[in-house]
């Protein structure tokens, strides 16, 4: 199958782009490189703007049969500070691509969302099936991308699955992020910078290897799934405090974080229930966290140590 993975050059999207050439399939990527720098070897790369007319055109001559569409503003600060810049990425680019797949005759896209979109939730784990409460600009633009891929559907018969992703770690994560505390914690603790904790530590969250998350989109770029939304994690939660202990461990550093005042509009916590995941797609999330944790510092060693 050919498949176009939007986001290619990203974290997520540059390991779903090794899963989908690894399984046999022909790949092309698209990423504008505003945060991506993961170019993967061999791969025919589009650099352009997800919201440019232009892909519309590169799409049906090419007739990708899926698209995994993974590029966006990711941050929610950022968000909130310039909804609109989030808008015309999160919102105006899905609805492009949504568009290239249209005139590309494609069977099926497999949309990126994030559990910002339950926002606080009632219970914990959170089903997918759980009233979408978005908080912020970019959950908003999640939502609205989920709505026009099943107005897609409706209007032109086009498939999709949504996958809700929990917190993704693993290497090629860059510590830059607001939300990527597992290579915030690693990066400061292998080059011996102090780390800091908002809040009491309490606060948990779902973190989920990105090799299990790629993998659920693999499962997802087939027929299973169709019209639905499936949550990507794993339905356990990690504090803050007990993570940061881990990181130290695999970094063989001091677990002596400093404490900050907590963040507005952190939640409290959240994890995501996969339940459904697995019995639709066969899906679980097979890394535990000491496991991907180990694998992520490795790879951070590798890429800090000096070449010579
Ligand atoms: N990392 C997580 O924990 C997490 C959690 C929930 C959802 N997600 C979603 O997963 C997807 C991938 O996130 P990631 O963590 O790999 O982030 P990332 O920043 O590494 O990847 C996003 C990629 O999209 C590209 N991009 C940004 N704007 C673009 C535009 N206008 N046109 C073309 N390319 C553009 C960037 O250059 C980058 O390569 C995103 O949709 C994000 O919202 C991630």
């Amino acid at each position: 199958m050919l498949a176009l993975v939007t986001g290619a050059a990203g974290f997520i999207g540059s390991h779903l782009v090794d899963r989908l050439l690894a399984d046999g399939h022909e790949v092309i990527g698209v990423d504008d490189l505003s945060s991506g720098a993961n170019v993967r070897p061999g791969v025919e790369m589009w650099e352009m703007d997800v919201a440019d007319p232009a892909l519309v055109e590169k799409a049906a001559a090419r007739r990708p049969e899926v698209v995994c569409h993974l590029a966006a503003q990711v941050s929610v600060r950022a968000s909130v500070s310039d909804p609109l810049a989030d808008a015309r990425t999160n919102v105006v680019g899905t609805a492009n691509v949504l568009e290239a797949v249209r005139a590309a005759g494609g069977r099926k896209v497999v949309f990126t969302s994030s559990c910002a979109v339950y926002g606080v939730p009632d219970a914990l784990p959170v089903p997918a099936d759980a009233e979408l409460r978005p908080a912020s600009p970019y959950a908003a633009s999640k939502v609205s991308g989920e709505v026009y891929a099943g107005m897609y559907r409706r209007l032109h018969g086009i498939d999709f699955t949504t996958l809700t992703l929990a917190n993704v770690y693993g290497p090629r994560q860059t510590p830059e992020g607001e939300a990527g505390v597992v290579s915030i914690f690693t990066d400061a603790l292998l080059s011996g910078r102090p780390t800091k904790v908002y809040g009491d530590g309490t606060q948990t969250r779902d973190y989920v290897y990105v090799l299990d998350v790629v993998d659920a989109f693999a499962r997802a770029a087939g027929d299973a799934g169709g019209g639905r939304r499936f949550n990507v994690g794993t339905g356990l939660q990690t504090s803050d405090r007990d993570l940061h202990t881990l990181v130290a461990e695999a970094a063989g550093a001091p677990d002596d974080p400093e404490f900050a005042p907590p963040r507005l509009g952190d939640l409290p916590a959240m994890s995501v229930d996969p339940r459904a995941t697995r019995e639709a797609l066969g899906w679980e999330p097979r890394t535990r966290l000491p496991g991907g944790i180990a694998e992520t510092v490795a790879w951070a060693r590798g890429r800090n140590a000096p070449r010579g």
